[in-house]
């Protein structure tokens, strides 16, 4: 069995080495890949087509007698990269473009979730400068959340603490328009007190199944402070999403969705990424995304016990109920390495030396997110260069030996959050 990942990022590595470990598959490809699936060699090959460039990949799957595609980001499923493979009757996880749009309008997903009763912040929808900034104007309370509908790399939301703050982030999505046709609608909703966790299903449109519940760390600096980022550590499970907590989470927001999708005429295929967050045990939707999350994958895939791409299969094919989907027992962790300048800019073109006893290190994988393979040479190629994953029996153990991953690690500006994990310990 010949298998297509779309992507560039440690989610997509995570998923080749997940999907590697079954032993019926023949071929990997990544496209486009980066230093570690080129590393991985083997059955594991990049191929150097674009993650949004639809018809290539394509070409590419049926030359290749390609028999099941993964897509890792949300890019190409705006594109629909989805249609046109299910079009051409090939196999394919993920969402429709309009499915997708739980994910590629905040609009959407807003407006979807006040017609199915699904718990999220109370929200006003804008398309004009002069009305939101009247409606700020006029707003008896912040924190007040700013969010551009369209994608924005994770970066069109502002949590505005004052009304002069939320003043200027409309005024930089409509007149100077940072985000272009992204910020065309914006969303303003009221600000969620709790704390925040990722729940990732796989779905078929109407079964589901549950991968292990994580946290993710947004902010640059210790102690969650500074600017928001792709992401720069997680762990699973998040002890925030006790058995009760999950349940509630089905009930409330997983059940509805998939079930809304479908009575709305676009049922969701693929992962389900919830973004919630939990006060007093009650879960809100912060945002859905259309795929699963990045880093949070580095830790949910190795938590996964059964064979990763059964369940594929069967999310496609039929039968994801009936497919194992179990755990491993203990805890999970990551730890994300950046570049120098990150995430306003990054340093790119840095050697990266990884000492080969980390390989050694039990329990630990280092995926790889912006590298390059230049000759036998490893370069840094974005903000985000390498996740460094561990699992073991408790939080605890894992942490440790992702920080003595860490330690066998080096180049130049290399920057990482020291605190990961350490609310849940
Ligand atoms: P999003 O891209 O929608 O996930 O937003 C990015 C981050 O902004 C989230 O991870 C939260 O930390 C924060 N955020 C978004 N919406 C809200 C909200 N309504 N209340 C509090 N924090 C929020
Ligand atoms: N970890 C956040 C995301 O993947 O969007």
């Amino acid at each position: 069995m010949n298998i297509l990942i779309i992507g560039s990022g440690a989610r997509e590595h995570a998923m080749a080495w997940a999907v590697l470990r079954n032993p019926k598959v023949s071929r990997i490809f990544v496209a486009p890949g980066n230093g570690g699936t080129a590393l991985m060699g083997g059955k594991v090959s990049n191929v150097p087509v674009k993650a949004t460039d639809v018809e290539a990949l394509l070409d590419f799957a049926s030359r290749e007698s390609v028999d099941l595609t993964v897509v890792g980001p949300e890019q190409p499923l705006e594109l629909g990269v989805v249609n046109r493979f299910r079009e051409a009757g090939m196999r394919v996880v993920g969402p429709t473009s309009d499915a997708a749009r739980l994910e590629t309008s905040k609009v959407f997903a807003k407006d979807f979730m006040r017609r199915q009763d699904i718990p999220t912040a109370e929200y006003r929808v804008f398309r004009d400068h002069a009305e939101a900034k009247a409606y700020l104007e006029s707003c008896p309370s912040f924190p007040q959340v700013i969010k551009a509908s369209g994608l924005c790399a994770g970066k069109g939301v502002v949590v505005a603490m004052s009304r002069e703050e939320a003043l200027d982030a409309i005024h930089e999505f409509f007149e100077n328009r940072v985000f272009g046709d992204a910020a065309d609608e914006v969303v303003i909703e009221g600000f969620l007190q709790g704390q925040e966790a990722s729940v990732f299903a796989l779905t078929d449109g109407s079964r589901y199944r549950l991968f292990l519940p994580a946290q993710d760390h947004k902010r640059i600096g210790e102690g969650d402070t500074g600017k928001n980022t792709g992401g720069m550590g997680a762990y699973a499970p998040a002890p925030l999403v006790t058995p009760e907590v999950m349940q509630r989470v089905e009930e409330l927001v997983i059940r509805p969705t998939l079930a809304g999708m479908a009575a709305e005429g676009y049922p969701y295929t693929g992962f389900l990424y919830v973004g919630l967050m939990i006060d007093a045990g009650e879960p809100s939707v912060v945002e859905f995304n259309a795929r699963l999350g990045d880093p949070e994958t580095q830790v949910v895939l190795p938590l996964l016990k059964s064979d990763f791409v059964d369940a594929l299969l069967a999310s496609v094919d039929g039968g994801l109920d009936r497919v194992p989907f179990e755990m491993h027992g203990g805890a999970g962790a990551t730890v994300v390495m950046a570049s120098k300048g990150y995430p306003d800019s990054s340093e790119i073109g840095m050697e990266i030396a990884i000492d080969p006893s980390v390989a050694a290190i039990d329990g630990v994988n280092v995926f790889h997110a912006g590298t390059k393979l230049e000759g036998s040479r490893l370069l840094t190629a974005g903000g985000r260069v390498l996740s460094v994953t561990a699992c073991a029996g408790s939080l605890n153990e894992a942490l440790g030996l992702a920080y003595r991953g860490i330690g066998g690690i080096r180049f130049d500006g290399a920057y990482f959050r020291r605190d990961i994990g350490a609310k849940a310990l």
